[in-house]
């Protein structure tokens, strides 16, 4: 990824899809950024080819320049031989400067230390989960190997979440909070969803248990949901749109037979828990916001056996389960969207 602004070197206003450039370009910005504002600076199709270019794209992804008042610059292959490159601004910074959307390489040093130990986390669970086992002692064990990591779990006191890892069994599609009254019993299958805070950054994936012996029907589910996390992050790759992981995930899913979650996405993480964009695991191809390098994301399907509708407990405010009480199955990757593909950083 070139490093194209340092700080406010470029400001630049977006009124109505037109972009203007008003700023002093810094001493050390790529020069080819320099030229492309500096043919700009008019209306709409106007200067060179670079600046038309960018207003091509603004113009095309609305979403991205209203949605979250930036300006999307990207530099076509014809323009540039060999590279793409590309420059997001939101309110006059570069989202390289302030991390917004699109990671620093210092952002990004600290997301995959989180990302490594939430990976030693789910691999701790993987070799200890047991039929019989309490989700109490799962949270337990969370617990202490976060801590002992220097880390905090992410779930603990997040909104009032009280515990810190979200086990959710059967019909429950998420959220489900660990209980010393609930086991973990033959039959059943249970995701385990974790999620680390190490020196102030976050990450977050989960996984499926199958407990003892496990009917073929619902080994499908966790198989087909697992194929639909998998197909979503090899379509999320650089210059793509949401719409396409989407549109990826509910075809597979439908064509199995399945239904996908509507209420609940994906999303942006790194520096806070959530953050934009929503992943939404449903929709249509060439929709949604531009997928750019730099961007750490989950994709986490929920996939239902019946209904996609669901609706929180009311007892406990979390716990979200199927309308119809058929189960739900879902496997969550964080992922890096990098300059030639994408790279998981924790599953
Ligand atoms: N880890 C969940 C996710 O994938 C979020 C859990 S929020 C909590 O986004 F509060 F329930 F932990
Ligand atoms: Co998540």
């Amino acid at each position: 990824m070139l490093t194209l602004l340092a700080g406010q070197a470029h400001n630049v206003i977006n009124a109505g899809g037109i972009a203007y450039h008003t700023g002093q370009c810094a001493q050390d910005a790529d020069p080819r950024v320099h030229q492309a504002f500096a043919a700009g600076g008019g209306a709409a199709g106007g200067g060179d080819p670079l600046r038309r270019q960018a207003v091509k794209v603004l113009l095309a992804a609305p979403q991205n320049a209203v949605f979250f008042h930036q300006v999307i610059l990207v530099f076509g292959k014809q323009q540039l031989p060999g590279k793409k490159a590309v420059i997001i601004i939101s309110n006059g910074k570069s989202t390289r400067a302030n991390g917004y959307l699109s990671r620093t390489e210092e952002q990004l040093a600290g997301i995959r230390e989180s990302a490594k130990i939430n990976t030693a986390l789910l691999d701790y669970i993987s070799a200890n989960i047991r039929e019989g086992m309490s989700t109490a002692e799962i949270d337990h064990m969370v617990y202490e190997f976060t801590t002992d990591h220097d880390a905090i779990p992410a779930p603990f006191m997040y909104e009032g979440f009280p515990k810190s890892v979200c086990t959710s069994i059967n019909d429950v599609v998420c959220h489900g909070i660990p209980s010393t009254k609930e086991f973990l019993r033959n039959g059943d299958i249970v995701n385990v969803d974790v999620s680390t805070i190490y020196k102030g950054y976050f990450s977050d994936a989960s996984r499926m248990y199958m407990i003892g012996e496990v009917k073929p029907e619902l080994q499908r589910l966790v198989q087909v949901a697992k194929e639909c996390r998998d197909i979503g992050v090899q379509t999320a790759q650089p210059w793509a749109r949401l719409g396409d992981v989407g549109a990826a995930i509910q075809e597979h899913a439908e064509k199995n037979g399945y239904s996908v979650v509507r209420d609940l996405c994906g999303h942006g993480v790194g520096i806070k828990f959530h953050e934009e964009p929503d992943v939404e695991h449903f929709g249509k191809r060439g929709t949604g916001m531009l997928i750019v390098p730099g961007m750490t994301f989950t994709i986490e399907p929920m996939i239902n056996m019946g209904t996609y509708e669901v609706f929180i407990d009311e007892a406990d405010g979390w716990t979200v389960c199927t309308d119809d009480g058929l189960p739900s199955a879902q496997w969550e990757s964080m992922i890096l969207i990098t300059e030639n593909g994408n790279e998981i950083l924790t599953e």
